[in-house]
């Protein structure tokens, strides 16, 4: 049987998280400069994005830049932010050929401004689509985002329009950027490395963590696959027994 048909519908993850690493190292291994191992990235993107809409998938979040990503060379990061725009230029098409809305989380101001309108642009465009969300973090930090989250809700204490008794962990959800994504169930980091440098620390607090030696440029959609029907032979207990389960 191919890996494909090994995946459970109805044991899909509903919002699958990926730390798309390891670009730089997949051109170094070549010869090539760090950038064009970035722009090899963006097929990876392309698949993973198609496979998980395929599969039914209703939430993919995908790590693509990070606040500590600001403190690599200027030059990498200009190129990084003119492949963003020249990307999402063009897979709009993909994007409305599988029903995908667009949306994205992260200090989206400090995106230049081209980037930033573009990307509103293609949000814009793609909202009625409901066949699956896919989320883009940008200048994403997790410290930062709670940063945020804990300003506001502190400003709407001294306000009185909540009181501090009532803060719950709906609330705090309420104030992320990802407010209107459920948890993340099953978080894959490519490239080897294991640690989450800064992503989605509130959100993956129960996720399944699947790491994987693959450079991001080489991920397909069967590598995709393979880490689905991981997640899916695991034991999701929550704190529970596994008797409590059965
Ligand atoms: C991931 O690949 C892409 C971004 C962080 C923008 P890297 O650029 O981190 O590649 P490595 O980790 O240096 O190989
Ligand atoms: C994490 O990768 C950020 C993204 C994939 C966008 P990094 O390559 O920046 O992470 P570290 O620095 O190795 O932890
Ligand atoms: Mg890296």
């Amino acid at each position: 049987m191919n890996l494909k048909d090994q995946i459970l519908k109805e044991k899909l993850p509903a919002h699958i998280a990926v730390i798309m690493d390891g670009n730089g190292r997949w051109a170094k291994k070549k010869g090539m400069m760090r950038v064009i191992g970035h722009e090899k990235g963006t097929e990876a993107v392309r698949q993973t994005v198609e496979a998980s809409a395929e599969l039914g998938i209703k939430h993919l979040t995908l790590y693509a830049f990070s606040t500590e990503n600001w403190n690599r060379p200027k030059l990498e990061v200009q190129t990084l932010m003119k492949l963003l725009v020249k990307s999402l230029k063009k897979e709009i098409k993909t994007l409305q050929d599988n029903n995908i809305k667009l949306t994205a989380i992260g200090a989206l101001n400090d995106l230049p401004s081209k980037a930033y309108n573009e990307l509103q642009e293609v949000i814009e465009k793609t909202k009625d689509n409901a066949n699956m969300t896919l989320t883009l973090a940008l200048s994403y930090g997790s410290r930062e985002e709670l940063v945020s989250a804990v300003k506001v809700l502190s400003d709407k204490v001294k306000n009185n329009i909540i009181s501090a008794e009532n803060i719950d962990e709906s609330i705090i959800n309420k104030h992320l950027y990802t407010q209107n994504l459920p948890d993340v169930d099953l978080l894959i980091r490519t490239s080897g490395e294991q640690r989450i440098s800064n992503f989605l620390l509130w959100q993956i607090a129960y996720a399944e963590l699947y790491f994987t030696d693959i450079l991001w440029p080489d991920f397909t959609k069967e590598d995709l696959y393979t880490a689905l029907i991981n997640y899916q032979n695991r034991e999701r207990r929550f704190g529970k027994t596994s008797e409590q389960l059965s």
